[in-house]
């Protein structure tokens, strides 16, 4: 694809001189003439131009006079060339365009009473605005509704042909699902092939459509789109952090929206991955309105005010009687960054405990502490201009389309507009892979000897660095003799991957001058995920490339603030700006600015002891906050023994989860669609949440809940709004709400190799024992996927449309036949741990010997066949990865 320099600013071209309306401008020669006429701040009619892409030059919109040129010229298709004098206005130029608006309305239907895009629609605005009042002998073309996707109608009768959502879909999301297609005496856009739309259901194509062509099936003849609040908020699904709009009527979420749209068409190209966008859940009906207290008869609903004095006596009950480490919390990442702020300091300053963890444990915090201890930097080293810029990307152990959509879109962004290349190891031959110029296909839960293998590679092939070696020189030494150690025959029978194939990713990566790695689930969910990312600091290391700019070492959380959690002190080693619990003098600034005694460091009350603890009974009283542990953790844990054998199970969440059933008393959470504060993303810039609906029913935010919990507990947290938490945090954390900035990241290794390095390397190279393969030959991973996020997606009808609980098995076609077995046959799933019994689904993308279930659902209870290994440094739980074996029933 032709690139267009203005808004590609790294493009090289000479710079020219032509006159706009009189104006001398300058720009790149052979840039879209239009790119030059919008920089001078002049915005002419046009429909079918998008910044995010090329110009397609369909709607005969964007007319200007060009000198020596008889008729009127497409600005938007016209080349920028030297000494053009260009004329944007004048009645002559008026008349061409209102002709081009009435050909469109000529086969145009008058629905506009009835069609999503009244009020919100470029036709419409064109018409109105060249005085469109007549049409004679105008032919609608009468066609029948398209409407054989799932989430998409596509009326043609109202489609102006503009290639918008084709392009947008083709040169952006790179999944190239739309075609132009020929039928009924008429152009249509359809999907490929003239079938149902079954897509990655971004919404892009619905975004950028400058009219009511394409519409959303669930919010259709709902609303008219200036009947709609609109409120600017982050999205809650993943880290990405993207801005978007809730538009709402009274009390429900009528659509969400991206600022990427028609509205917004003249942007920067190297922005065009920003800002892309169900929100069912929201307003489900299965919303909680009410505090539920456990009663003989269960559950009964009560006022606030009971609710609390109940809780409240009974937490101070439990600290009289056995003082102030009987009660434990839990949190999602999913609240603010004020509400996770709020919830430690509650646990610490209020009741007086540090067993406090959040969903951060579930394998993030393997990356921001190994990342801490070796380099000094707690988050993601490269931020999204850097991925994108980026000559060669490295992804391990990540599904980025299904996980972070948005983060992905930067990746594409790199290998379609900035020519990057993409090394892609996965045990799925995942959408990212099928784009990657090295797809790189390696056996599932291997991650971390892949990466061993590489960086024993660069060591072997002296794809090494000599400025970062030489000035380590004993750290090298033990790196050198720690990959010694290892023999290809193993790495090679582990990972699925020959020496060529490994020596040709990692000298593609140790020789490219912007190498960014990219890493997730895979690495950081996984046994050893700690150790696993150091392995991959190695690498970094070894071919200079963590200090080196637009280089680094990146992994992708999860869930929407874990990022946040980790910045907030929601661990028992961290505090607030991830000052170590254990360092006597950050323990003290903050109890000064608590005015109060802190408790004693206890680094070990993480997630999994927490859990032991309330088995033993040692705690309880345990308060989740948005956390479903029971839901989340497999069987072989003791999860539901350790919630049934505390005194007081305190739960707070917006919806009645499997462990909220098993809880004593119930708060009422909002959605993050109510509430006010920040999430923190992945790259660690802090973005605002905004309340785009009055809270469900009774339902409060969290943070009101913690602050109203901790003044009654006798510790005064008065905050009137989270901005008087967020003052506090800033006092506390000076910048915090910068910290997207400065980039980039300096990663600061020295202190790390001269001192810890050689004590601790060797261990992470060691073989170690291979686990039987024979009776057990089936690695089964358990994963997200795109259309879901954690449990609460559930909740959202259209998502479980796009993605229903099927509770199959998905193998790859070939293991199927080998085992004689036909798509939806039932088999047996056996491991260490258990068995289920389910049905089979054919997956192409799998690789040979190995299976996978969305963990979004647990029907059956696959989850409860993992075993749960607790990493020794972290005591991150990793339980995603099972081997299994597979029989026919
Ligand atoms: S697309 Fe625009 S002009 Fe056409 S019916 Fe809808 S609102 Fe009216
Ligand atoms: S929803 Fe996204 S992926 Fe699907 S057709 Fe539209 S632009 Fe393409
Ligand atoms: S459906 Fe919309 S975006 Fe696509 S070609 Fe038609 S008018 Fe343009
Ligand atoms: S904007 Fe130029 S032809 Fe449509």
């Amino acid at each position: 694809m032709a690139l267009k320099p203005v808004t590609s600013p790294d493009i090289e071209a000479p710079t020219i001189r032509l006159t706009i309306d009189g104006q001398q401008v300058e720009a790149k020669q052979g840039v879209s003439l239009y790119d030059v006429i919008s920089q001078t701040g002049k915005i002419i009619p046009a429909m079918c131009y998008h910044y995010t892409f090329d110009p397609f030059g369909s709607c005969g919109m964007c007319l200007v006079m060009v000198e020596g040129k008889k008729a009127p010229v497409r600005s938007c298709t016209a080349k920028a060339e030297a000494g053009m004098q260009v004329r944007c206005e004048g009645e002559d130029l008026f008349l061409a365009r209102k002709k081009a608006v009435e050909k469109h309305l000529t086969i145009h239907p008058l629905d506009c009473p009835v069609c999503d895009a009244d009020g919100h629609c470029e036709l419409q605005d064109m018409a109105f605005q060249h005085g469109v009042t007549n049409l004679v002998n105008a032919k609608p073309k009468g066609l029948p509704e398209d409407r054989r996707s799932l989430v998409l109608d596509f009326n043609m009768n109202r489609c102006i042909l503009c290639g918008e959502c084709i392009n947008i879909c083709k040169d952006v999301q790179m999944v190239d699902a739309l075609q132009f297609f020929k039928k009924e005496g008429t152009t249509h856009v359809v999907a490929k092939g003239d079938k149902g739309l079954v897509c990655e259901f971004c919404g892009d194509c619905l975004a950028v459509c400058p009219v009511g062509a394409i519409t959303n099936k669930y919010s259709k003849y709902v609303y008219k789109p200036w009947q709609l609040k609109k409120t600017t908020s982050t999205c809650a699904y993943c880290a990405d952090g993207c801005q978007m709009s809730i538009e709402t009527s009274g009390k429900d979420v009528q659509r969400v929206t991206s600022p990427l749209s028609w509205k917004n068409k003249w942007g920067d190209r190297a922005e065009t991955a920003e800002g892309h966008g169900g929100f069912q859940y929201i307003d489900s009906k299965e919303r909680l309105g009410m505090p539920l207290v456990r009663t003989d008869e269960g559950f009964a609903p009560r006022s606030w005010f009971e609710a609390m004095d109940t809780v409240v006596g009974r937490l101070k009950a439990i600290k009289a009687q056995h003082g102030p480490n009987a009660i434990a919390g839990l949190i999602t990442a999913r609240c603010t960054n004020e509400e996770l702020y709020l919830f430690q300091k509650l646990m610490r300053a209020a009741i007086g405990t540090n067993q406090v963890d959040s969903s951060a444990r579930y394998g993030h915090l393997n990356f921001t502490r190994a990342l801490q201890h070796a380099a000094g930097v707690g988050r993601m080293m490269n931020g999204y201009e850097e991925i994108t810029k980026a000559n060669v990307l490295l992804l391990i152990g990540t599904d980025i389309t299904e996980t972070n959509p948005v983060a992905s879109l930067r990746v594409k962004e790199a290998i379609r507009v900035y020519g990057a290349q993409a090394i892609v190891a996965t045990s799925r031959l995942t959408n990212i892979a099928k784009l990657a110029s090295h797809p790189l296909p390696i056996a599932a839960g291997s991650e971390r000897w892949f990466i061993q293998a590489l960086v024993k590679a660069a060591v072997e092939e002296d794809l090494v660095d000599e400025a970062a070696t030489t000035a380590a020189p004993e750290a090298f030494g033990a790196l050198k003799a720690a990959v010694a150690g290892l023999s290809w025959e193993i790495l090679t029978a582990r990972t699925w991957t020959p020496r060529e194939a490994v020596v040709e990713a990692v000298r593609l990566y140790a020789e490219a001058p912007k190498a960014v790695i990219l890493c997730a689930e895979g690495v950081t969910r996984q046994v050893d995920g700690y150790a696993g990312v150091l392995n991959l600091v190695d690498l970094a290391w070894v071919t200079g490339k963590l200090t080196r700019p637009g280089c680094g070492v990146n992994a992708l959380p999860e869930e929407a603030n874990e990022q946040g959690a980790v910045d907030m002190g929601v661990a028992s080693e961290l505090l607030p700006g991830q000052a170590l619990y254990a360092d006597e003098d950050a323990r003290a600034k903050f109890a000064t600015a608590w005015r109060c005694s802190l408790p004693p460091p206890d680094p070990g009350a993480t997630l999994m002891e927490i859990l032991k603890r309330c088995r033993e009974g040692r705690i309880k009283a345990l308060y989740l906050v948005g956390e479903n542990p029971l839901a989340t953790l497999p069987a072989s844990t003791g999860v539901r023994e350790a919630l049934e054998k505390v005194e007081l199970l305190l739960c707070q969440d917006p919806f009645l989860t499997e462990t909220g059933r098993l809880a004593h008393v119930v708060l009422p959470a909002t959605t993050f669609a109510e509430k006010d504060g920040t999430f923190t993303n992945l790259e660690g810039k802090v973005n605002r949440v905004r309340p785009a609906l009055e809270p469900y029913e009774e339902a409060r935010p969290d943070w009101e809940i913690f602050a109203a919990l901790g003044t009654v507990l006798g510790h005064p947290m008065e905050y009137e709004a989270a901005q008087d938490v967020q003052r506090e945090i800033m006092k506390l954390l000076p910048g915090y709400y910068n910290l997207g900035e400065p980039r980039p990241v300096t990663a600061r290794p020295e202190g790390y190799l001269r001192d810890d390095y050689v004590r601790e390397v060797a261990a992470r190279y060691a073989a170690g024992a291979e686990a039987d393969q024979a009776a057990r030959p089936f690695a089964l991973t358990i994963g997200q996927v795109l259309y879901h996020s954690g449990k609460l997606s559930t909740r959202a009808p259209g998502l479980l449309q796009l993605y229903p609980s099927k509770g199959r098995l998905q193998m790859n076609p070939e293991d199927l036949a080998q085992l004689q077995l036909g798509p939806q046959d039932a088999v047996r799933v056996t491991s260490a741990q258990g068995a289920v019994e389910l049905r089979t689904e054919p997956n192409h993308d799998l690789a040979r010997g190995t299976c996978f279930f969305p963990e979004h659902f647990n029907e059956p209870p696959i989850k409860d066949l993992a075993e749960c290994v607790v990493d020794p440094t972290t005591s991150v739980p990793a339980f995603k990865f099972i081997r299994v074996a597979i029989e026919k029933l």
